[in-house]
């Protein structure tokens, strides 16, 4: 259930807070996603649905490069990017994944911002040390004047960008996460005695709590689902059928 609010509440929040912040036009522009896990898909799926000209992900792990290029996004390193990108967000819960080397590639103009972790995915002391000038172009906006002239703009002073300059993830989509979280609570209290005789360990929320949830949420979105035959359910359970 958390990857709901990660895919579609970052995707969609993360494209609310640019466009609250700029009102800049996504379409035709090159939209640089550093990062695809579940907050970088999400945002680059939303770009693409605004029509992006190029939707461009920078990745490290060869498993999540693959699915972008098969989901049909540019696959290119961040120092490549650097040099066309128009509008670059950060989503790697890593430090500098923007940093002096790509700065100096960049094309005046360029808005950075970041949606991942705190402010330090974009490297804001090499920021401020590559410019010559800095001043507020409107609230939560900065212009850094480098100096050979280029400006880049960077939103929220690196912050997230969702939280600082729109109102984070829909209602609609956090409200799957917490009841997962209150009923997996729930769930804690009822079963503190076999629990407590485990010491310290990390557990998946159980599946019933994913499926009561998500049973739940299709019963509010009026979603109507097939249900299996006794026939379908013996054949997906057992192992026989169709094999002897
Ligand atoms: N803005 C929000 O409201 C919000 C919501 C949920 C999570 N987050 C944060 O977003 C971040 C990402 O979350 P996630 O669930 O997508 O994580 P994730 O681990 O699934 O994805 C991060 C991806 O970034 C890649 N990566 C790491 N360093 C990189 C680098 N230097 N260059 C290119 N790619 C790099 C990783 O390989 C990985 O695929 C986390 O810090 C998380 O806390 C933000």
């Amino acid at each position: 259930m958390p990857k709901f609010d990660n895919l579609w509440g970052t995707g969609q929040s993360t494209i609310d807070g640019i466009l609250r912040a700029t009102a800049d036009l996504i379409a035709g522009k090159n939209f640089v996603v550093i990062g695809f896990g579940h907050c970088g898909r999400g945002v680059a799926l939303r770009a693409k649905g605004l029509g992006a000209r190029r939707v461009i992900i920078c990745e490290v792990n060869p498993h999540r490069a693959l699915t972008a290029a098969l989901e049909g996004f540019d696959v290119l390193p961040m120092i490549e990017a650097a040099e066309v990108g128009d509008i670059f967000v950060t989503a790697t819960g890593n430090i500098s994944a923007i940093r002096a080397e790509h700065m100096e590639k960049m094309r005046s103009g360029v808005t950075l911002c970041n949606t991942g972790h705190f402010n330090v995915e974009i490297n804001i002391p090499d920021l401020e040390r590559l410019s010559v000038g800095k001043r507020e172009l409107r609230p939560l906006v900065d212009e850094y004047t480098l100096k050979d002239g280029r400006k880049i703009y960077l939103l929220a002073q690196g912050r997230l960008v969702n939280l600082a300059c729109a109102e984070g993830h829909p209602s609609e989509v956090m409200d799957m996460s917490f009841s997962d979280q209150a009923l997996a609570v729930e769930w804690i209290v009822k079963n503190k005695e076999p629990l407590s005789k485990m010491g310290s360990v990390v557990l998946d929320i159980p599946k019933e709590i994913d499926k009561t949830v998500a049973q739940l949420k299709c019963k509010a979105m009026n979603l109507k689902l097939d249900v299996l035959t006794p026939e379908q359910e013996a054949y997906l359970s057992g192992w026989t059928e169709g094999t002897v």
